[in-house]
Order: structure tokens, then C-alpha cells, then sequence
């Protein structure tokens, strides 16, 4: 689409170009034919007073229908004026003007005549006064003779109106004046005027050599081409007439009637190149203005192109390169199709948005009548594209009861996709913390030790249990789901965030990926996640579900870090008391024993020395039964770091050979 439009962006400038140099360079000269007359040509003439187009003829002087056309004079022109010469390239057109008269006697005897003529001006006005009779409407008794008149006409005179004329048939050439210049009797020519028949007359001028010629003859005559003027005689028409004349014709009658018609008119004419200099000098101004133009938007267009090329290639090269990350993972799951996701999900529509994370948002779509969860990254190219390999890698992988299972992915358009199956009851944070449980769903305490033990299952699963160890880095009550069978599934792996804590911080400027409130101490010292920063989260996220309380938020002065859920249980276990801690919502309604365990181990796994958390293998195996609750202080011990590792202790010893402070191989990709 993008390229085609400005493909035929360009090529319309190119045929505008075109036409526009075709416009510049057109010959501009008069030439028209007219094999009749008709009504609708009217408006390429121009008339005086008693000349119109009826009959399929010119009417010079009008026609007998009722009114007198004694005493008549008329012209009519051609509408356009005519390029005849050239003063400043000292040239002349040559033009031939060849034309069919009948004359048409209409009392006897007859008179006037009729004339081809060339004018300085056209118009109803410019027909002198008095020009009827023997003036053919060229000039009057005036005006004969007076250069004024810019008049040059050929005569086809059938009344001899002074001594000076020959006879009644006869052509003359009049130049301002009446009194021709030059005259050839048709009697002997065996053309005669007044028959009411067609003649055929052609005017012909040489402009090169200054050759008038004239040709008269019967339509009905053969051989026509090799036959001599009739006048042939040198002629400057440039010293008598302006520059721009119109060519039309006279004609008059006088106390004798005749009808003076023109029955067809053929009109060629030369160019002298008048308009082509202006013309040409637009050329010479305008073909740099347009080279340039031209040249300059070839480059642009080239620029554009390869811009886009490259654009597409390196996005073709980050989809290719996330296809092979994620087809080479060993279960490849199973790419969309953009439109498909888009029509999932209502084309986004922000209605069904289930939650928004640091890095997109998940909504909620329907695929093959199946409900599922889509995540669409923000379009932060680069990061999300390395979150969505992060995830699908990772979690595509992983296939146990407590996970969220992810379906398939999208990488099209620069739109990053991860389908999920969608989880109908929601985050766990939403049931606890949301009052209105309106759809009659209560968390009592088994439902809230199955997530416990279910979260733990998980978590001993991605840190033990598969191929790699995979650390989530953002364990948190909003990114736990509960199916409809209300089992625990940990979900979100990529989603986590990272927070920026720089100026904060009192050591660290590094990026730390985490929630706060679930954020080991240590974390922003090491700045890296570990086992035991995923263990801490999950610490906290016990408590938080036993107690029903937020974590609480974070201060860390120097040393001094608190979690508010953390201190409070603490601090009811001190007095021993710490069952008490758990949720007043749950109405006592508990298993005391199961409750003082998870409570206990809750705070374990927040131990403030990461060395003393047991490992997710370890919490497991206490909930259910298999090892006993490890012992821990009555106080809440300070933070301190460097952390003491316990000289080679009995429990913990396990977990401390696997190196656990070491940076584990990080699979989020973060
Ligand atoms: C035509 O004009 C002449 C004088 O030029 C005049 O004698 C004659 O009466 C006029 N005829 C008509 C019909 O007006
Ligand atoms: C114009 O051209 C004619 C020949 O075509 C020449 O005789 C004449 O001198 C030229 N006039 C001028 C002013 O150049
Ligand atoms: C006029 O006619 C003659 C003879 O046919 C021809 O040679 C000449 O080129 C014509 N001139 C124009 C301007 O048409
Ligand atoms: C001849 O024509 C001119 C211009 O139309 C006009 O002014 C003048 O009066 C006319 N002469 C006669 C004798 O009618
Ligand atoms: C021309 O034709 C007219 C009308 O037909 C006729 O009266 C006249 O005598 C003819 N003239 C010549 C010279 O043949």
C-alpha cells in the first residue's frame, strides 16, 4: 500500500509534468474548418449588426425573410484573432483562407459584393457607418483610404460602382481603401459570381516571401490544384496591419439587393513562434524549478523506501529471532495470529481489561469458545520483546497444577501477545482483600491453606522440580489465580516489574525486579533476585493470606527494615499469642494447629538472614508433615549484612551446598 501510493504519487507528477511541457510547447496557431455552418457554431463568431448564421450559411449582410436588405453592410469574424507577424523576430504567418460563396441576385439588377478581410479590431461596433453600397462594408466615404483603417480585404465584386472597377464579376485586392490596389475580372475565367452557384475562392499568403495569391473557381471544376491564380502579387501585409488581426468577412448591398452568404471555411495558418517565446522562457525558468523539484522528491522517495526497508528487516529480524528463541525451547507453544487475538478481544477493547501490570495488560477474549486471558505488552519494542521471550520460554516450558498455563503467543506489527487460560475467579489479592465477595465466595481457612500448600508446590516445582531452576521474582498475592476449582495457580512470569530505587536506596542504584512489601532486605544489597528472595516473597505472601493483611510498606532507614505483616506476627509470637494473628474475618474458624504452623513458617521463610530461610523443599515438606517447624527466634532478629552464614549447621545444611547466595541462572531474562 505505502509504496504503491507514492509509486502513483509519482507517476501523476510525472504526467502532470508532462502535460504541462505539452501545454508550454503547444503550437499555438489559427486554424479551424467549418464544412457548415450551424446554429451551434454562432458562438465562435463574432458579428455586427445584420450578420448572423442561418441556413447553414454565414449570412454576411442577412437573408430576404420579409425584412428590406437594402442599404445593409455586416462583417463577421472568427473569434480568435490571428498571430500575423512578429516585429521583434521580424517574422510573418503564412495563412490560407479558403472558402465557398454564393452570391444570390435578389433584384435586377443586383449589387454589391462581398470580401475576405483581415481588421485590427472585431466587434458589433467596428463597422464603419454608411459602409452599404459600394463600400462593401469595408470603409465609408470617410474613412476610405486612411491608414487608420488597418484594413486588408479581397473583393468579390458583382456591381461596377466606379469608372475604376473592371465590371460586375470581378476580385480586387483593397488595402484601407476601396480603390483595389489590384483587380482581376472573372468573365473570362468562366466563374461567375452572381449565379446563385458555389464558388470557391482561396486567399493564400506566403508570410516567408510575402506572396499573395488568389484562386477562384466553380465547385463543380476539376483540376483545381494546377490551376494559376488569379492574382498572384508581392504583398508586406506587416506594413499595413497590427501584429494580431481577425480574419472574417464584408459585405454590403445597396439600392440593388443580393444575398452575400459563405457556405464553408477552411482556415489554416502558420506559427511564428509568438507565444512559444513566452512560453519557452517559462520553459527555461521552470524545467530547473522542476529538475530540482523532481530530484529532490526521487530522494526523499529513496530515502523513504530504503527507511522502510530497513524498519521492516529489523523488525522481520526481532520477529525471526524471538520465533527461533521460542521454537527452540522444547515445548514450542502454539503461535497466533494477530487478527485472531485482536477479534478475541474485542480489538482491546479497554472493557475487558482483567488487570494491568508493569509491562501490559491482560484482557480478557474469547478463542474457539474458549475464555482465555491475553497479555499485550506495552510497545516498549525492545523490553517487551525480551519479556515475551522470557515468558513463553519459561512458563511454555513448565507444565505443573499450580501455574497458570500459557496457550500460545502473538509477535506481529510490533504487537507483543501471550495468551493464557483464563481464570475465572480472579487474583487471590481480589479475594482477600475485596470486601463485597459477592458472589457468595468466602475464603475460609481451607481454601486459603490450599493456596498456601499449592503456591509452595509451585515454587519448589520452579526451584527444584524442573530441568532449570527458574526464579518468578515476583511473587505477590495479584499474581496468584484461583481456577474455578479454586486451586492456586502462580502466574505472571515477565510481568514483574522493576522498580527503580535509586536515591532511595542508600548504597544501590541497580534495578531491582519486585514488588515492594515482598522484597527480601537483602535484595537491595545484592541486587539481584536468589532462591531465598523468591522464599522471603513467599514468606510474606503466608502471612499476608493467614492474617488477611497487606504486607505493609517497606522502610528502610539504614538497617532498619520493616514489613509491617512481618513485625505484627512477629511481635504476637513473641507474647505467644501468634495465633491471633490469623484473619478476625475467618471467625475462629480455623485448625489451630495447621494455623500456628503456617503462621510459623511464615515467619521463617521472612527470616532477616537469608542463610536461616528454609528452602521451598524444606517449607513443603513442613506443610505437609514430613519435617517438623524449624525453630526461630522468639525476636525478630535485625537485618545484618554481610548475613552470617551458620557454621555448618543441621538442618539448613542441604540447601546451603546448592550455593543459594550464588546468582542462579536467571530464566526470566531480566
Ligand atoms: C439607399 O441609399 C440611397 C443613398 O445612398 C438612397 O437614395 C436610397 O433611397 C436608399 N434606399 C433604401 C431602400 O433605403
Ligand atoms: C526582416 O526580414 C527581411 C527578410 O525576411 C529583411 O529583408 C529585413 O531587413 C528584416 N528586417 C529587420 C528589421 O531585420
Ligand atoms: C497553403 O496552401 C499551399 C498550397 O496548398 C501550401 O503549400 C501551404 O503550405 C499552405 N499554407 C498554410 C499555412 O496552410
Ligand atoms: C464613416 O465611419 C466613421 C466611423 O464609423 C464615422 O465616424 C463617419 O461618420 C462615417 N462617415 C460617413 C460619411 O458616414
Ligand atoms: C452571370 O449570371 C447572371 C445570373 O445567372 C447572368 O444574368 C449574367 O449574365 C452572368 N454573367 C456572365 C458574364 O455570364
Amino acid at each position: 500500500m505505502y509504496y504503491l501510493g507514492k509509486i502513483s504519487y509519482l507517476t501523476n507528477f510525472v504526467h502532470l509534468l508532462i502535460i504541462f511541457i505539452f501545454l508550454v510547447l503547444r503550437v499555438d496557431c489559427l486554424s479551424f474548418n467549418y464544412q457548415n455552418f450551424t446554429k451551434q457554431n454562432e458562438n465562435d463568431f463574432i458579428t455586427t449588426e445584420h450578420s448572423y448564421i442561418e441556413f447553414g450559411a454565414i449570412q454576411v449582410t442577412g437573408d430576404a425573410r420579409g425584412t428590406s436588405i437594402s442599404n445593409l453592410s455586416g462583417r463577421i469574424w472568427y473569434s480568435q484573432p490571428m498571430n500575423l507577424w512578429n516585429r521583434r523576430k521580424n517574422r510573418t504567418a503564412s495563412f490560407n483562407s479558403t472558402f465557398v460563396i454564393n452570391i444570390k441576385p435578389e433584384s435586377d439588377p443586383w449589387g454589391e459584393g462581398l470580401a475576405f478581410i483581415l481588421t485590427k479590431e472585431s466587434g458589433y461596433e467596428s463597422i464603419p457607418d454608411e459602409s452599404y453600397g459600394q463600400w462593401l462594408g469595408i470603409v465609408n466615404e470617410t474613412t476610405n483610404g486612411s491608414s487608420l483603417n488597418n484594413i486588408f480585404a479581397v473583393e468579390f465584386d458583382t456591381r461596377k460602382s466606379y469608372l475604376d472597377d473592371l465590371d460586375d464579376n470581378h476580385v480586387g485586392i483593397d488595402i484601407n481603401s476601396i480603390n483595389s490596389v489590384n483587380q482581376v475580372s472573372l468573365m473570362d475565367r468562366g466563374v461567375n459570381l452572381s449565379r446563385a452557384v458555389d464558388v470557391i475562392a482561396s486567399v493564400q499568403y506566403d508570410g516567408e516571401s510575402n506572396i499573395l495569391k488568389v484562386y477562384t473557381f466553380m465547385s463543380n471544376e476539376t483540376g483545381v490544384n494546377e490551376r494559376n491564380p488569379i492574382i498572384s502579387m508581392p504583398l508586406d501585409l506587416s506594413s499595413y496591419l497590427p501584429e494580431d488581426v481577425f480574419v472574417g468577412f464584408s459585405a454590403s448591398t445597396g439600392i440593388y439587393n443580393q444575398l452575400n452568404c459563405i457556405k464553408a471555411w477552411n482556415f489554416t495558418s502558420t506559427d511564428i513562434g509568438n507565444s512559444n517565446e513566452v512560453s519557452l522562457l517559462w520553459l527555461w525558468i521552470l524545467i530547473p524549478v522542476i529538475s530540482v523539484l523532481v530530484v529532490f522528491l526521487g530522494g526523499v522517495f529513496v530515502y523513504f523506501s530504503w527507511w522502510r526497508k530497513k524498519k521492516r528487516t529489523q523488525v522481520l529480524d526481532q520477529s525471526e529471532n524471538i520465533e527461533i528463541q521460542i521454537q527452540n525451547s522444547a515445548t514450542a507453544p502454539q503461535r497466533f495470529q494477530l487478527k485472531d487475538l485482536k477479534r478475541a478481544t474485542g480489538n482491546f477493547d479497554p472493557k475487558n481489561i482483567l488487570g494491568r501490570g508493569g509491562c501490559g495488560v491482560v484482557l480478557k477474549g474469547m478463542l474457539d469458545q474458549k475464555e482465555v486471558a491475553v497479555k499485550r505488552f506495552f510497545n516498549d519494542s525492545s523490553q517487551g520483546a525480551k519479556d515475551l521471550i522470557a515468558e513463553v520460554t519459561t512458563i511454555g516450558n513448565l507444565h505443573h497444577k499450580n501455574l497458570v498455563k500459557l496457550i500460545g503467543w502473538c509477535y506481529e506489527s510490533n504487537e507483543l501477545l501471550v495468551v493464557y487460560e483464563f481464570m475465572p475467579n480472579g487474583s487471590l489479592e481480589k479475594l482477600i482483600f475485596c470486601e463485597e465477595n459477592g458472589k457468595g465466595l468466602s475464603l475460609n481457612w481451607e481454601i486459603r491453606y490450599g493456596v498456601i500448600c499449592g503456591i509452595a508446590q509451585a515454587l519448589d516445582y520452579l526451584h527444584n522440580g524442573c530441568q532449570k531452576r527458574v526464579l518468578h521474582r515476583d511473587i505477590k498475592a495479584s499474581n496468584i489465580m484461583l481456577d474455578s476449582e479454586l486451586n492456586a495457580r502462580l502466574g505472571d512470569f515477565g510481568l514483574a516489574r522493576t522498580v527503580q530505587v535509586n536515591g532511595k536506596t542508600h548504597h544501590s542504584t541497580k534495578e531491582i525486579a519486585g514488588t515492594i512489601g515482598y522484597m527480601a532486605p537483602e535484595s537491595f544489597h545484592i541486587g539481584r533476585a536468589t532462591v531465598e528472595t523468591d522464599v522471603f516473597a513467599f514468606g510474606v505472601l503466608v502471612l499476608e493470606v493467614a492474617c488477611g493483611r497487606k504486607p505493609g510498606n517497606r522502610r528502610y532507614e539504614e538497617n532498619n527494615y520493616t514489613n509491617r505483616v512481618i513485625e505484627y506476627v512477629w511481635d504476637l509470637y513473641k507474647i505467644g499469642r501468634i495465633i491471633d494473628a490469623i484473619d478476625v474475618r475467618l471467625d475462629r474458624d480455623f485448625n489451630e494447629e495447621q494455623a500456628e504452623c503456617v503462621l510459623i513458617l511464615g515467619l521463617a521463610c521472612c527470616h532477616p538472614n537469608p542463610y536461616e530461610r528454609p528452602s521451598m523443599k524444606t517449607a513443603l515438606q513442613i506443610l505437609t508433615g514430613e519435617l517438623v517447624l524449624p525453630d526461630i527466634p522468639t525476636e525478630k532478629p535485625a537485618f545484618v549484612w554481610p548475613a552470617k552464614a551458620p557454621s555448618s549447621n543441621e538442618a539448613s545444611s542441604d540447601s546451603l551446598q546448592e550455593g543459594q547466595l550464588t546468582p542462579i541462572t536467571v530464566l526470566s531474562g531480566r
